[in-house]
């Protein structure tokens, strides 16, 4: 893969954020380049893609998805990632998540590769998580709270005992599995490029297909992220003191980090989940508020931004949601704590504007959990494999591999990170 080179990086403390690169070329063939400062682009072997990739799991969060179109998800993710499908599907009157297990199981069989699924309102895993010290994730019913940022972290708990050392997340509902393959493979593209082994690669794809007058009309930007973005760019020039529009991928649904990254990182719950991830960059090691993390601060975190090919193409959940998925971003950049009170204003403003909120009323408060890296991992891993009964390991032969079987056997390489 080559990717365009990006010249101009904005700081915010120990945070460094790239500016959008381009994908130049899905396939730039065998050759490495010489990744010398006079070149322009930035040429990743297919070699180095896929040793990231063997490395990475891919997080599939997934809320009552067409089995047909979670097929085509997992038949572009890389053969080397390990796939780990988090469900909140309905349960009754059909058993929506048996039908994707079974969905997961034959693609197991037919590609030879392993991957796990879990369903999120499973009472084992609530129980595994409530003991291993993430209290805030249960509900008044007992169950893991439902929500993406939710599911995403189950996702991540569940990678951290895999022994893989990178992750990336993919949305269930993509129409196009080409789409699918080039996000990952631009995740290991970036992550393979990253200069700090605390990096985050967010993805901008390049356009979106709507039918307009019964034509295809190419929308260059979602509707959330462009008012996410906004107020992410206001904060970071009103911090250095000059104007930027660094931030592109503000909501990115499709981003992925190395675990010792996303280890540190407290993730958002619902829909607040991506924009919060740059609030927690900054937040923890902005400069701003003391760091709990010395050392990253001395490697500092690298965010890398690349533009996609494909077109994102999924299933439109109507115009509701994405006004939900622009609040929870303003709500918790409102409260987070590096966030200045000119930008604080201005959300307000916007927000009253928008009759969302009254005259100084302040908008909610949005779920902030610990980061995973806190909890006891050890303990989350014997629960999750002796309590929780949705829990499916497939080893990519032809029969339901006998738990304990992926978790439990990589658990010991996962234990030097530790
Ligand atoms: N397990 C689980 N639990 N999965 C969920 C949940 C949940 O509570 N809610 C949603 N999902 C799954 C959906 O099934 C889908 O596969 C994926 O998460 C994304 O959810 P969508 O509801 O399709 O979100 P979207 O397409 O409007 O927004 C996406 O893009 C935004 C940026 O444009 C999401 O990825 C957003 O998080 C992102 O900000
Ligand atoms: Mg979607």
């Amino acid at each position: 893969m080559r990717l365009e080179r990006p010249h101009r990086t904005e700081r915010f403390g120990a945070v460094r954020i790239h500016e959008l690169q381009r994908v130049i070329e899905l396939d730039s063939g065998h050759g490495d380049e010489p990744a010398g400062p006079a070149r322009t682009t930035l040429q990743v072997s297919p070699e180095a893609i896929r040793n990231i990739q063997q490395d990475m799991v891919i997080v599939v969060p997934c809320m009552n998805e067409t089995r047909r179109v979670i097929e085509g998800v997992l038949s572009g993710i890389p053969h080397g990632c390990l796939i780990v499908l988090v469900s909140n599907s309905v349960r009754q009157p059909v058993d929506r998540y048996e039908i994707e297990a079974q969905t997961v199981e034959q693609f197991c069989q037919l590609a030879e590769r392993p991957a796990i699924t879990v369903h999120q309102r499973d009472p084992g895993l609530a129980a595994a998580l409530k003991a291993a010290g993430a209290a805030d994730l249960i509900d008044e019913t007992g169950l893991l709270r439902s929500g993406k940022g939710e599911a995403m972290l189950v996702g991540l708990a569940l990678a951290s005992l895999t022994g893989r050392r990178h992750l990336g997340y993919i949305d269930a509902d993509n129409f196009v599995p080409g789409a699918v393959n080039e996000y990952c493979k631009a995740y290991a593209a970036a992550l393979h490029l990253a200069d700090s082994q605390y990096a985050m690669v967010r993805i901008s794809w390049h356009s979106k297909p709507k039918l307009r007058d019964g034509r295809l009309f190419f929308s260059r930007r979602g509707r959330a992220s462009e008012l996410t973005n906004q107020f992410l760019n206001q904060l970071i020039g009103e911090y250095c003191g000059f104007g930027t529009d660094v931030v592109a991928t503000g909501n990115a649904g499709e981003h992925a980090f190395s675990l010792d990254l996303g280890m540190k990182l407290r993730l958002a719950g619902g829909y607040a989940v991506e924009p919060f991830e740059y609030l927690d960059l900054f937040e923890q090691f902005g400069g701003v508020l003391e760091s709990p993390h010395p050392e990253v601060m001395e490697r500092s975190v690298t965010v890398a931004q690349i533009e996609t090919r494909n077109p994102h193409f999924h299933d439109d959940k109507g115009d509701h949601h994405v006004q939900d998925m622009r609040l929870q971003a303003l709500n918790v950049l409102y409260h987070s704590a590096v966030c200045l009170p000119s930008v604080r204003a201005d959300i307000q403003e916007y927000l009253a504007g928008q009759g969302r909120l009254a005259a100084g009323e302040e908008p909610p408060r949005e779920r902030i959990y610990p980061p995973v890296g806190t909890l006891a991992l050890d303990r989350l891993c014997d629960m999750v494999l002796t309590e929780a009964h949705t829990l499916r390991q497939f080893d990519g032969d032809d029969r339901r591999a006998e738990p304990p079987a992926l978790l439990h056997r990589t658990r010991a390489a996962a234990g030097h990170r530790r």
